[in-house]
């Protein structure tokens, strides 16, 4: 069997007795299943910076023999199928080595459209992007943030560095500063308008795109995951000015990365106000009330975005939004 078409033999007990919990009955856990057994569906975004003509642009794509349908959160984003005896790569068209569309799977575009990037960004606007490479959503920043300001794109991983430097050279984008480093120990306090922090997480909801992490699934790693995600936001929410938004996100389905560990950031962190992380036009269903003995704080349900893959025909994210209060 290769990797990259998984079956149903592949799902241990533990995951489909979780996902059944999580989504309530079978019903739903059979149509979650026969989703993520299928391949992740291609999607691009328009890049602003380098593209005037999107319209011109997407029709030249349509020419190649690819079937192009708008995201319908996103705006300049796309979805692709290759039309019958055709099979064009978008990792191969020209407009991908040019720069003017980047390949972005439809709900990693989410997190930056939460972050309330301003209309007008100021020369001293500042952007940290905690975890960066391989850099979609820093140059989906760069592009909302139409070149201005500065944003600082942070990973730990010397081996990502490479693709993320060259995602932003072929962007187009000259405001960014690269840092290699641990996130957990960025030094300074209230330095950052925006921050996202894109989480390393465990992966439960990019299964379409890496069917192996079926076979290692294992939910007794989550607790390490989570203390270093909450690690993670603890630092990234003491470099956000106060009135500053932080976006939390992650591409897994697992409670215990997402809701749980949104909530006990709140219950040990003063000066956080929780805010309404969705956004029109995406289906949103299956929110988690409780968990494991723990109930979920209402406001965590109705205010993060859980993205079934189901829903939408996507892969799996989790998406929530913070504020540092003003005094
Ligand atoms: C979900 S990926 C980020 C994807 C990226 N934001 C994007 O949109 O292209 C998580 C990243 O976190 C990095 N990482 C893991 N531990 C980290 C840490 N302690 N500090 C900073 N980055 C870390 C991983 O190497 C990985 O590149």
């Amino acid at each position: 069997m290769s990797s990259s078409s998984p079956s149903r033999s592949m799902i241990k007990d533990v995951f489909r007795e979780r996902f059944l919990e999580l989504l309530g009955s079978e019903e739903e856990y059979e149509r979650f299943v026969e989703t993520i057994l299928r391949p992740q569906r291609k999607s691009f975004r328009v890049n602003s910076l380098k593209v005037e003509d999107e319209k011109a642009l997407v029709e030249g794509i349509a020419s190649k023999g690819l079937c192009v349908q708008r995201v319908p959160w996103c705006e300049g984003a796309y979805f692709v199928e290759y039309q019958e005896g055709t099979r064009t790569d978008l990792g191969n068209l020209f407009e991908h080595f040019l720069g003017q569309i980047y390949v972005q799977e439809a709900t990693s575009l989410l997190p930056p459209l939460v972050l309330d990037v301003p209309e007008n960004v100021g020369d001293d606007f500042r952007v940290l992007d905690v975890a960066a490479a391989p850099g979609s959503k820093t140059t989906q920043l760069g592009a909302l943030m139409k070149g201005k300001g500065i944003i600082v794109a942070n990973e730990l991983d010397y081996k990502r560095l490479g693709p993320l430097k060259l995602n932003l050279e072929r962007s187009g984008l000259c405001n960014i500063v690269i840092t290699h480093g641990d996130g957990t120990r960025i030094e300074g306090e209230e330095v950052y308008d925006r921050i996202m922090l894109d989480a390393p997480c465990s992966g439960s909801g990019v299964i379409r795109k890496s069917p192996g992490t079926l076979k290692v699934y294992n939910p007794k790693r989550l607790r390490q995951v989570q203390h270093l995600q909450l690690k993670l936001l603890r630092r990234a929410f003491a470099l956000l000015k106060k009135g500053g938004i932080l976006v939390y996100s992650t591409c897994s389905l697992d409670p215990e990365e997402n809701e749980l560990c949104i909530q006990k950031f709140l219950e040990e962190e003063k000066g956080v106000e929780l805010l309404d992380a969705k956004i029109p036009n995406i289906v949103l269903s299956h929110k988690v009330r409780s968990f494991d003995g723990v109930d979920v704080l209402p406001e965590i349900s109705e205010c993060t975005m859980r993205v079934w893959p189901q829903d939408n025909d996507t892969n799996g994210f989790f998406v929530a939004k913070l504020r540092k209060v003003e005094e």
